[in-house]
Order: structure tokens, then sequence, then C-alpha cells
């Protein structure tokens, strides 16, 4: 079976490749990551895995020949990102992943998961399900929406594509995401002894481990077509929809002696996310909890080996990119590996 996995070199893709690899999948890793692609190709390669470093919107589609199933993991992958140049988001988060979409039905690819969000749902008092109407509050999400409707409705001819509305993101990766609020708590509390949290802290968010991202992503993979094409999962576990005064204070707990500050007003957007359905339908339950990530966060931060980067701010890798140039790929289309 081959899998292509587009954004085969960010946080996630980071864990979910190796375990494809480790599972037999034959995988293509495309990603116009030019930060740690150097590093990671080696590592990709030893494992058997292609790497393909280039562009969502440009990359030629005969690299796509031969591949079962699309893994949509290419994006912008934050609201604050997302912000910095709305159109830009728009033509990754939104034309890319049609263009992804279109090309695997086209080279009569069978499957089709793109990477969504909960925050889809925008701040809301109810407990989201996946029929509540969606509320995107930003240009991340906006995308997500149009990608969400417009992939699934190509459903059909064998063809079956399926979205992931996943909760937020924690937990260790190669390529580390400090811009995720467990991450960012546990690394401040270590480096600091100070952890930041706007005020009061009543705001719920659902969250859920990488490497359970990753095993959702393999039980799409692998259900029946009838089961997932044209639908939307929400990816995550009920137990994980916590209060971020609850997570502060199991860091708290965790890395000794670190204080709390409180600033801001106090903020009551919240949003709670129903995950039964990925549950029943996928019988997919995520197996790492909170206390689990902080731990594992805390030995890494604490290890000589660790090193800050900027590129761990996922702001930062995209205002690089804002500034840097276009240049042309190997294959003549107008391809940005250094600007965006
Ligand atoms: N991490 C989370 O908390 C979270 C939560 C919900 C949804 N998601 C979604 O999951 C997906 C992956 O997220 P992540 O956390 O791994 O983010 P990430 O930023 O670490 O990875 C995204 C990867 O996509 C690549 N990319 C961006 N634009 C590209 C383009 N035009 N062509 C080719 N590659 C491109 C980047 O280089 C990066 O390696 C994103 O779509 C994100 O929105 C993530």
């Amino acid at each position: 079976m081959k899998v292509m996995v587009t954004g085969g070199t960010g946080y996630i893709g980071r864990i979910l490749v190796p375990e494809l690899a480790k599972k037999g999948y034959n995988v293509l890793a495309l990603d116009r990551d030019f930060l740690t692609y150097d590093d990671v190709k080696k590592e990709y390669e030893d494992m058997g895995v292609k790497i393909l470093k280039d562009d969502i919107r440009y990359f030629d589609p005969i690299e796509m020949r031969g591949i079962d199933s699309v893994v949509d993991l290419a994006a912008l992958s934050n609201d604050p990102s997302g912000d910095l140049d709305p159109i830009k988001t728009w033509d990754i988060n939104y034309i890319g992943r049609v263009r992804v979409a279109r090309l695997a039905k086209k080279l009569n690819a069978k499957r089709y998961i793109v990477a969504s969000s909960c925050s889809i749902y925008g701040f809301r008092e109810d407990i989201a399900n996946e029929t509540s109407e969606p509320n995107p509050l930003t240009a991340y999400a906006e995308a997500n929406k149009a990608v969400e409707k417009d992939n699934l409705a190509i459903a059909g001819d064998g063809f079956a594509p399926m979205a992931l509305r996943f909760a937020t993101a924690f937990g260790f990766s190669k390529r580390l995401r400090l811009d995720i609020a467990i991450n960012a708590m546990v690394y401040h509390a270590v480096k600091t002894g100070k952890l930041r949290l706007m005020r009061d802290g009543e705001q719920f968010r659902p969250f859920i481990h990488v490497k359970d991202m990753a095993a959702a992503i393999i039980a799409g993979l692998e259900s029946e077509s009838e089961v997932v094409s044209g639908q939307i999962f929400n990816a995550g576990s009920n137990e994980l929809n916590v209060k971020l005064k609850d997570v502060a204070e199991k860091v708290k707990t965790s890395v000794k002696g670190t204080e709390i500050e409180w600033y801001g007003d106090p903020d009551r957007r919240s949003y709670r996310v129903d995950f039964q359905k990925i549950n029943n339908s996928l019988k997919f339950k995520p197996k790492y909890n909170i206390d689990y990530g902080i731990d594992e966060m805390k030995r890494e931060f604490k290890s000589p080996e660790f090193q800050f980067k900027d590129e761990m701010i996922t702001l930062s890798v995209y205002k690089k990119l804002i500034e840097a140039k276009f240049v042309l790929s190997k294959h003549g289309y107008l391809n940005p590996p250094l600007g965006l």
C-alpha cells in the first residue's frame, strides 16, 4: 500500500511517517520545509521512506502515480500564521489541498484524509459534534471549513475522502511545536519556572497526544471505505476536554516550583467537543493522557541535548517565509521552497 503524506516532515508528520513505515506502508513524504529537510532526509531514507521537497500547490502530478492513499497534513497550521497573510493561507490551505484531493482522485487513489481542526467550531457554550454548525472565527478555520466541504464532495467512483477534525495536539515530536498550549506551558515551566496563563483559566479546550493523532489517521486509512467516505470525524477524546487552569495545575505539580503568572481579562472563550463518532465508527480511542505528555516533554526539555529553535514557533517560520524570495523548481513550476 503506497501512501503519500503531505506536510510529512511537520510536527504530526514526524510521528506519522515513521509509524506508517514501521507498519509496512510504502511512504512518500512531501514537504516544502527547508528548515529540517536535510536532517530528516537521511532518517526517512533509512526507513525506506521517499521524500519529496516540493509544494502542494506546484508539485508535478506524476509524483502521485501509483499512490493508493493520501494523508493531507500540509498547511499553515495555526490561527496566528493564517492571520499573517489570509490570501496565502487560502492559497495553501484551501486551493493547495483541493488540488491534492482532485489529483488523488484523478490518479486513482482510493483514500484521502484531510487534517482539519476542532477550532472550526469556534467558541460556544454547548458541546459540539460533527452535526453542529461550524463557527469559523479565523482565516485558518474558514479554509478548513471550505476544504472539508469541497474535498468530501468528490467522494465516489472508488474514491473515499474523509476529514479528521483534530483536537489541539500536545506531546513530543522531533519537529517540535512550542506554539501549542500544553507544550508551551511545560517548556516555560521547565526553562523559566513560570507559566503564563490567561485569566481565569476556566476555558475548556479539547486535546489529543500527537501519537494518538497518528493512530487516528491510521485508523482512517485502515477502515472500510463505506464507513469513512465523505465523512467528518472529530479526533480526540471526551476525557481530554480540559480547563486550561487544570492543565496548568498538572504542569505545576509535575514541574516543582512552577509559578502561574496570570494575565489579561477573564477569557470566557471556551469550546468542548464530542468524540463519540470516531470511537464508535473507527473504534478509535486515544491512549495517552495529559500527564503522560507532561512527563515526556519535561524529560526532553531537561535533557542537555534539547535546544530551542525559532522554527519551534510556527508563526516565526511563516514570518521568515513571507520575507523570502520565490525561485523556480526543477520542474519549471513556480515553486517557492524559500518564499511563501
Ligand atoms: N498540531 C495541532 O494541534 C493540529 C490540530 C488540528 C489540526 N492540525 C492540522 O494538522 C496538519 C499538520 O499540523 P502540524 O501540527 O504537523 O503542523 P506543522 O506546521 O508542523 O506541519 C505542517 C507541514 O506542512 C508543510 N507545508 C506548509 N505549506 C506547505 C505547502 N504549500 N506545500 C508543502 N508543504 C507545506 C510545512 O512545511 C510543515 O512541515 C495541519 O493541517 C494542521 O492544521 C494540527
